[in-house]
Formats: C-alpha cells, structure tokens, sequence
C-alpha cells in the first residue's frame, strides 16, 4: 500500500473531557473516566469522566428545568432561530481546530472531517430557518366548533450517538430537537466523546441557555443504559448497531418513550452494463471506501452485471492497490485507521469468514501496520447472498461482489437482506433507473452517484435499518407531539 509523506495539520488542544450539565463542567459523581484513544496510533488521547446513573438524572433534572420555565421553549421562535444561527457560525469559526479534533479521536482523514464540520454548520443553518416555522392547522370539523392544531416539544430528549461521524450526528439531533423547542441530554460514543465537548462550550459561549442542551459522556451499558430507563426522558433518538436498538426498545418498554432509530445497512450498489464504466467504478469505490467502510449506508453488496463483472472487479482492484493510507492528519491521505480494536478485530473476523465460506479474496483482508488499526481495502469476489459477508454488516473497507443478470433478479437479490437503508444504480438508461430505484426497498436510492446526503432531504431506513426520518421537514415531526385545540363557537 502507498503510504504518505505530507505534512501533517496542526495537533489539536484537547480543553475538555468533563461533563456538561447545566452550562457546567463537572467531574462523573463517582470521580469515575475511561480512556480515549488516538486509533491512528492506538495512545491514549484523554480521560474522560464516565457519567453515572447519578450524573444522567441531574442532567435530566436540569433539561426538565429549562423545559418547563419554558427559557427555551417558549423563547420567541425567531429568538431560537438565531441562537442556533449564531451557534453555527462559531462552529464556523472554529472549523480548523474541530476538525482537527475529530480526526484525531476518530481517526477520519482531515479531508473528511472539514467536510463534516461544514455539514454540521449547514444542518444547524437549515434547522435554525425552521424554529419559526413550524406550524399547526386549522381543521374543519363537525358542528360550530373551531379546531387547529398546534406543535409542541416532545419535551426532553435523550440523544445517544455513534463513534463514526462523531460531529454530524451531533448536529442531526440538536438541530431539529432545539429548532422544536425540546431540551437535550447527549450521550457521545466512548470512542470519540472529544469534539462534541468542544462545540458544548461554544454554544455556551453564544448563549443557549442553561440545562437546554447536556452533554455527556460514557459507556453504552453504563450511561446509555441509565438515559434509556430514566422516566423523565421523554424521546430516545439512536445511532448504531440494531441488536442495540432492540435492547434499548425492551428497556425503555417501561416509560413507553418515543424513539428513533437510525441502525446501518448492508446497503445493494448495484452497475448495469451499460453505465459509465469510470464513474461507475469510482462510485462503487466511495460507496465502500469512504471513511474505511465505517459508513451506514456503505456500499458493501456490489452488483455488478455479469457481461461486465470481471473487468469491473479488475479496475476497482487496481484502485484499491492505490489507496493511500496512513496518519489521517496527513493532507494526502486517503484512508486512516479503523475507529478501534473492536473494529479492527471484527472486520478480520468477517475477512475470515468470507475466505472460509469459499469468496474470492481479491485484494486486501489485512491489517496494515502494527500501530493503530488500519485495515487495506478489501474485494471478496464471487460471493453468494448466503455468505455472512454478504449478509451481515461489516462496517470496514470490505466489499463482496456478486455478478447478476436481470432487472428481476437483482432487485430480489437487493432486497432480500434484513436491511433497507440506502442503494445505488449506475446506468444511463432513465427507465432502468427509475424501475430500480421504485423497487429496491431503501430508504435513499443514488443514481449514478453515491454518499450524497444533505441536511436538507430525508433520510432513514425501511425494514430493521431504522424507524422515523432525520434531516428535512420530515425529522421535525419526530421532535414535536401534535395537541389538537377544540373551540365552541357561538
Ligand atoms: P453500538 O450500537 O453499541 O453503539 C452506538 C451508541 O450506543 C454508543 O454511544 C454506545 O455507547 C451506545 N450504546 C451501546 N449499548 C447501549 C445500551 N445498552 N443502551 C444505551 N446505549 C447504548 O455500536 P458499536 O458497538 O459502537 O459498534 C458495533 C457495530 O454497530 C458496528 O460494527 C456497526 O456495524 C454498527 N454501527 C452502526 C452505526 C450506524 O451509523 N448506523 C454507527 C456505529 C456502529
Ligand atoms: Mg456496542
């Protein structure tokens, strides 16, 4: 594998590691941390304080305050509205020093974390527009009666995120939740708590008022598990695994919260022949590649029509050999590390277990290096759809090719997994593309591209990929109860 040799972007401060309840950082109640790691070295970065039971019900406590003074709910919206704008340009003005923050904890390339900054700042844009905008109805009803609707919070929510884009899924739920009027209690991946810490002291630097937004920090069975009980949580909004979020639905079943769920996929990126073979070929490379394969809609089932699949496993090999990997600080990397040993240990598993299932490994299914968990960028070729790898998600640098042979075909083979959050088509026929993309069950179909997600449009999964849509309109109804106001008239 290429490795780089350009200079690297300037090493973060790490400023903060405590929890944020109430607008103040406070040790764990038990004085208990854990460890954050850099993963492109594997050292230790930081000691983070691992909130208790105790410390997830003051933050409870504190969110429940400033929803019921009403400080932030019942704040004039457009007030709301440019605390979140003016909450957006200091993340703006920080970008350098953020991103640089996140990619040393998550190990996600420079590159990449710019790019997710910006999309932070554009997801609490389009969110901040939407605070004074959110409306009810006037409904006509039986009788002289005079009904309408009006949107209210949810109340307090409770946010647990994932460890891969760290900074975005921040944004994803604050931005809707806060543009509704609910208040938050956070709970960052204990892989990567960093960055999210930095942006909680900026917004209390900007003004949003104390107890609106809470931000802890700790492991999943420990203060994940403690935010999922607690009865004064009113919403839980998931990122991750889907064997967690059925844990989570069977322990919050007691308190009957509202919950979302966004789960990953083993998402069908599906070449006809007759696409564009060089933009299907490096469409098919991000689809996988991108931020090593730790992506939930990863592109981790490549279909690809048989009269063109060997020359296309060629060519995408071939990119794959070019990879450059290495400190994800260097600007000319292309790849970094996976986030941890977990990781690293589990893609290797399933690397063992497609060449054992009788897959062709093509190139890579090998650590990299003996520091940090860096994995090569791996094709398993003639893989069948019974094969774990072509069953579960991987989430690292490891596609499965599976030749096909009809329209028919491949959209029964595309939708016969558990999953359904994204797919992509390449071909330049309209009429191939729009029969795919109505069949294939998904809850975001590419055309020709791959990865392109903006705050803007909906996105979330049919079938065990997730429940309820974030980003768009469509994320602001999962953040708001509907109370229906009858009035008598005359
Ligand atoms: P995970 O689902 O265990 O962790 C995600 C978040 O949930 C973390 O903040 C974690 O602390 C929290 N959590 C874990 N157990 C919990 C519990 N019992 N109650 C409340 N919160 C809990 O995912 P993990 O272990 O980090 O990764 C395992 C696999 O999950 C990955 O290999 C990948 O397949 C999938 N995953 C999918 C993601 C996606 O974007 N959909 C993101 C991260 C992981
Ligand atoms: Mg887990």
């Amino acid at each position: 594998m290429a490795t780089t040799t350009a200079r690297p972007a300037a090493r973060p401060t790490i400023r903060q590691s405590r929890l944020m309840i109430n607008n103040e950082w406070v040790d764990a109640s038990d004085g208990g941390t854990f460890d954050t790691l850099n993963p492109a070295t594997g050292d230790v970065l930081a000691k983070v304080a691992h909130a208790t039971a105790k410390d997830v019900d003051a933050a409870v406590r504190t969110a429940r305050k400033a929803l019921e003074t009403g400080v932030w709910s019942r704040m004039d919206a457009a007030d709301r509205g440019r605390l979140m704008f003016k909450l957006a340009d200091r993340i703006e003005q920080h970008a350098t020093e953020l991103a640089a923050l996140e990619s040393v904890n998550s190990g996600k390339t420079i590159r990449d974390s710019r790019g997710d900054v910006e999309g932070v700042v554009n997801t609490l844009r389009y969110y901040a527009g939407w605070a004074d905008k959110i409306e009810g109805k006037t409904v006509p009803v039986r009788g002289n009666f005079l009904s309408y609707t009006l949107r209210q919070p949810v109340g307090v929510v409770g946010q647990i995120i994932p460890w891969n884009f760290p900074l975005l899924m921040l944004a994803w739920k604050w931005g809707p939740a806060l543009a509704c009027g609910n208040t938050i209690v956070m709970k960052t991946a204990e892989q990567t708590p960093l960055s999210a810490m930095r942006v909680a002291e900026l917004a209390v630097e900007v003004g949003i008022p104390p107890g609106v937004i809470n931000l802890l920090a700790g492991l999943g069975e420990t203060t994940g598990q403690a935010m999922v009980v607690h009865p004064g949580i009113d919403k839980i909004a998931f990122t991750g695994h889907v064997d967690t979020a059925r844990l989570i639905q069977k322990n919050a079943a007691p308190t009957l919260k509202r919950m979302t769920f966004e789960l990953g996929g083993k998402s069908p990126n599906v070449v006809f022949g007759d696409a564009d073979l060089d933009n299907a070929v490096e469409g098919a490379f991000h689809a996988i590649y991108f931020h090593c394969g730790q992506c939930c809609t990863a592109g981790s089932r490549l279909f690809v029509e048989r009269k063109v699949h060997k020359e296309f496993v060629q060519r995408l090999a071939a990119e794959a050999k070019k990879r450059r990997i290495g400190d994800p600080m260097d600007e000319d990397t292309e790849q970094g590390p996976q986030v941890s040993q977990e990781q690293l240990d589990k893609i290797l598993g399933y690397v063992a277990s497609g060449q054992k299932q009788g897959a062709k490994l093509i190139v890579g299914g090998q650590r990299v290096g003996e520091r940090g968990f860096f994995v090569s960028p791996t094709i398993f070729d003639d893989v069948r759809d019974d094969m774990e790898i072509a069953q579960d998600e991987i989430f690292g640098p490891v596609v499965g090719v599976l030749p096909f042979d009809s329209m028919d075909e491949v959209v029964e083979r595309a939708n016969s997994t558990y999953y359904g959050l994204a797919a992509g088509v390449w071909t330049q026929d309209v009429n191939k593309a729009h029969t795919f993309a109505k069949r294939v069950k998904a809850g975001t179909v590419w055309v020709n591209c791959y990865h392109v997600v903006d705050t803007t449009t909906p996105f979330g999964g049919f079938k065990l990929s997730g429940q309820g849509r974030e980003n768009g309109e469509a994320a602001l109804d999962h953040y708001t109860e509907t109370k229906t106001v009858t009035v008598k008239l005359g």
